[in-house]
């Protein structure tokens, strides 16, 4: 059981083009930081059309797929791949509900979105798929394992 509470998980997370136009980025880095996971991938990139619908390929009968394929597609997003003990729910949290108006205050979407067409960033909803959409957006050798540095943190 403890071997189990201490399990380590990944989960992919991206700021969508609204997040990036809004000047978003680093203000939501930060809060995933604060919280102390630990990022291992991170880059920015324009998405190609077939990358968003593989992505999404479990919503393709939704009527509003062509809308979050158009929306996903529509400007430079940032994939960032974090690593921690909990982090798939614990990061589902930070972002907050799907709707920005049923989302918690002090939550991303809570803070800075208003449509869920224009909810700024995405996460996963488990770690099976925090692995499968990490091994989706980044190539190998994109990521970087790494040990943080043990105390004194500033010298
Ligand atoms: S559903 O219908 O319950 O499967 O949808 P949900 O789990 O709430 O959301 C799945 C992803 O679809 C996005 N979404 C939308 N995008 C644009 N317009 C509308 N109306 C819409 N409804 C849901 C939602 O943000 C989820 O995307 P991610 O990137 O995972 O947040």
């Amino acid at each position: 059981l403890v071997a189990s509470l201490e399990q380590v998980d990944q989960t992919y997370i991206m700021i969508k083009p609204d997040g990036v136009q809004r000047g978003l980025v680093g203000e939501i880095i930060s809060r995933f930081e604060r919280k102390g996971f630990k990022l291992t991938g991170l880059k920015m990139f324009q998405c190609p059309a077939e990358l968003a619908e593989e992505h999404y390929k479990d919503l393709s009968a939704k009527p509003f797929y062509p809308k979050l394929i158009d929306y996903i597609t529509s400007g430079p997003v940032v994939c960032m791949a974090w690593e921690g003990v909990g982090v798939v729910a614990s990061a589902r949290k930070l972002i907050g509900s799907t709707d920005p108006l049923q989302a918690e205050p002090g939550t991303i979407r809570g803070d800075l979105a208003v449509q869920t067409g224009r909810n700024v960033i995405h996460g996963s909803d488990s770690p099976e798929n925090g692995k499968r959409e990490i091994a989706l957006w980044f190539k190998e050798g994109e990521l970087c394992e790494w040990t943080p540095a043990q105390a004194p943190w500033l010298r």
